[in-house]
């Protein structure tokens, strides 16, 4: 398949990834990061979702993928979680797409990464605001897979501001002691590091609305993308599992975040996308020099931003309204009214 954009680093293919991944050599990938479509889950007639249709799609996939990475390279899958048609309960689809590349193609769990979207709204609004029976989904499970246990990582790259916390205790110091858990919290802990190693929580609202993107597909008459990550997902992934060189492919392209992301890192990277009208708005991201970072990454006080997450405890206060009995199954229009 002949490139439908080039740079000097990397292409945009317009085509099936399947039958562009069959022309690859085995063995030229460092990285596959991508989000596979999410909506191939189908409600059957006795109300369960086909998660197996989803994994048996996925299968042909998951051999290229095996085909074509290096033995130190990763397999990173963002994929959203869903919800079984007309009832509060949740399809194992991405679980069983785990195990089944693990158990039945050989990759490793490297470890599972949950994105969480602070600025999600809460969905779906039946079981989360009307019946208010299910709490609002907010995460995304991230999986990272790899061809053996040690494919090669770094997470220098991707370090965190120190907590006000941390930084006090750097400041006073810390008395080296055996926790309550049993941990024991040696000297070294309170060695100043100049930056924290992040969680497997990674906090990014994908919330772009004055994107370089965004005003090219306007400017253009664009639809632009529906279903796009933000650019600092894939990003975290890219400086962590590659080096200066490497090469990425994203075989589920959409609107090419990942080729912006690499010709900023200076990776080598192919993206491929069966949808000519996604193509054509991703053309925007590389029409010129790539910009440090589209996402807001500072708050208005100029602070770099942090999400904060409530102790589940902060408003329990003793007083309880007796559950429904039958697990909301009944809609009840007044419980909207109800705090
Ligand atoms: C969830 S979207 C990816 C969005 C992308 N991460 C972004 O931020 O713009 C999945 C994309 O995969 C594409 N797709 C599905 N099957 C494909 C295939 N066999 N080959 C290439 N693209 C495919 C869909 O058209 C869709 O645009």
């Amino acid at each position: 398949m002949s490139p439908y954009y080039q740079t000097k680093r990397g292409q945009v293919v317009l085509g099936d990834s399947l039958a562009y991944m069959a022309g690859l050599k085995a063995r030229s990938i460092d990285l596959i990061v991508t989000s596979p479509p999410f909506g191939l889950v189908r409600k059957k007639d006795y109300g369960n979702v086909e998660s197996h249709e989803y994994v048996e799609w996925f299968k042909s996939f998951g051999n290229e993928f095996k085909r074509l990475l290096k033995a130190s390279g990763s397999l990173v899958i963002d994929i959203g979680g869903a919800w079984i048609p007309g009832q509060p309960t949740r399809s194992l689809y991405h679980f069983e797409l785990a195990i089944m590349l693990c158990r039945e193609m050989g990759f490793y769990l490297a470890q599972e990464f949950f994105w969480w979207n602070p600025s999600k709204l809460p969905s779906p609004a039946e079981w989360v605001t009307v019946r208010r029976i299910r709490v609002k989904d907010a995460v995304n499970i991230v999986w990272w897979l790899s061809i053996t246990p040690w494919p090669k990582a770094s997470n220098r790259r991707v370090l965190a501001p120190y907590s006000a916390a941390m930084k006090g205790l750097l400041k006073n110091g810390y008395r080296a002691k055996l926790r309550p858990s049993g941990h024991d919290i040696s000297k070294n802990f309170s060695n100043d590091n100049g930056a924290a190693i992040p969680p497997n929580l990674i906090a990014i609202p994908n919330t772009e609305s004055n994107s370089y993107y965004l005003r090219y597909c306007e400017r253009h008459g664009l639809k632009p993308h529906p279903a796009r990550f933000p650019a600092s997902l894939p990003e975290f992934f890219v400086r962590m599992l590659t080096d200066d060189g490497d090469t990425v492919l994203d075989p589920f392209a959409g609107s090419c975040v990942v080729g912006e992301v690499c010709e900023r890192l200076h990776r080598r990277w192919t993206c491929v996308e069966m949808r000519e009208d996604y193509l054509k708005g991703a053309l925007g991201r590389f029409e010129r020099a790539p910009e440090p970072k589209q996402e807001q990454m500072f708050d208005a006080s100029g602070e770099s931003s942090a999400y904060k997450l409530h102790h589940p405890a902060a408003l329990w206060n003793g007083h309880e309204d007796p559950l429904e009995k039958d697990g909301g199954k009944e809609r009840k229009l007044n419980a909207r009214r109800r705090s």
